[in-house]
């Protein structure tokens, strides 16, 4: 049968009175996406911060009468006012986006049923879940490659920022002897651990709170995927972890902020010149 998908446009003001609208009418699902590309960038676990103009979409049963609903939003001042027919499809996979994607050498980010892509590939199977991070993303794609390339082969290793836990499962895979996987959002640790138990590294992958992690670590490497005002605030508890001679491999940054971040860092780390993507940086730098 399908559904019926309606859209329009809308101020925050009007945000919640419309969605209450589409709920009254009984939509079986409401989503609120950003209508102006003005992007709200990791907001701190629990805020829902909303954009100032809205689209929001409401999916409605295929066998749906949506003429009244269509002249109620019209007459509240809801801006193009749309509706159209939307066929089945796996809901849970799509807003996903898990590809089977390649990030050199033997290293492949695949959905959890791929078929395997090369006899000696290292595949991370992987389901996004709550937590960021589904290798489709320059920052991610440009750590997973930077590894690819330097496989983390008896290491010990911290992914400060992991998200779905993506570039902790992928170094281990690849050789790690332990992995501290570090996030703030619950809801990220708990994809971060799922990932890890799915693909048998469980025992080699610690999920933590930032705060749980042992004050005397001196690791081999830090994979930090993270926003640059956070990566220059984290700089000195990174520098402290990390070993003489060990690598740090920071991502989230833009192109334009490397400067900051880079002098986050000195005189502590030498950086090699970034490797730059869709204008997203990743700096990798050795510490003295
Ligand atoms: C851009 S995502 C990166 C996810 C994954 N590592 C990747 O490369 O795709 C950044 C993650 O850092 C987490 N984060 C933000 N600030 C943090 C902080 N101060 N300490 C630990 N994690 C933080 C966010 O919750 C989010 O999951």
């Amino acid at each position: 049968m399908g559904f019926v998908s309606i859209k329009c446009r809308a101020s925050a003001a009007q945000h919640d009175a419309l969605c209450g609208v589409f709920e009254q009418a009984g939509a079986v699902a409401v989503t609120t996406t950003d209508a102006a590309d003005r992007p709200v960038l990791e907001p701190a676990p629990g805020q829902t911060p909303l954009w100032p103009e809205v689209e929001i979409t409401a999916l409605f049963d295929g066998d749906h009468d949506c003429e009244p609903l269509l002249a109620l939003l019209a007459a509240l001042g809801a801006q193009a006012v749309s509706c159209e027919r939307v066929p089945e499809q796996d809901w849970a996979r799509s807003g996903q986006d898990v590809t089977a994607r390649h990030f050199g050498g033997r290293l492949w980010v695949c959905p959890t049923d791929a078929a395997v892509p090369a006899p000696d590939a290292v595949v991370v199977r992987l389901d996004a879940g709550l937590g960021f991070g589904t290798g489709a993303h320059p920052t991610t794609a440009l750590c997973l490659r930077w590894l690819a390339a330097h496989p983390p082969v008896g290491a010990e290793v911290i992914d400060w920022g992991c998200g779905s836990g993506i570039l902790a499962v992928a170094a281990a895979l690849l050789g790690a002897r332990c992995v501290w996987a570090i996030d703030i959002d619950p809801q990220a640790r708990t994809a971060a651990a799922a990932n890890a138990a799915r693909n048998g590294v469980a025992d080699r992958v610690q999920v933590l709170a930032a705060d749980a992690l042992p004050a005397v670590l001196a690791v081999d490497l830090i994979l930090a995927n993270i926003l640059a005002p956070v990566l220059v605030q984290l700089a000195p508890r990174l520098l402290a972890a990390l070993r003489p001679g060990g690598t740090v491999v920071l991502s989230g940054l833009l192109e334009a902020q490397v400067p900051q971040v880079v002098a986050a860092f000195t005189p502590a780390v030498h950086f090699a010149a970034p490797a730059i993507e869709q204008g997203w940086a990743c700096l990798a730098g050795v510490k003295s």
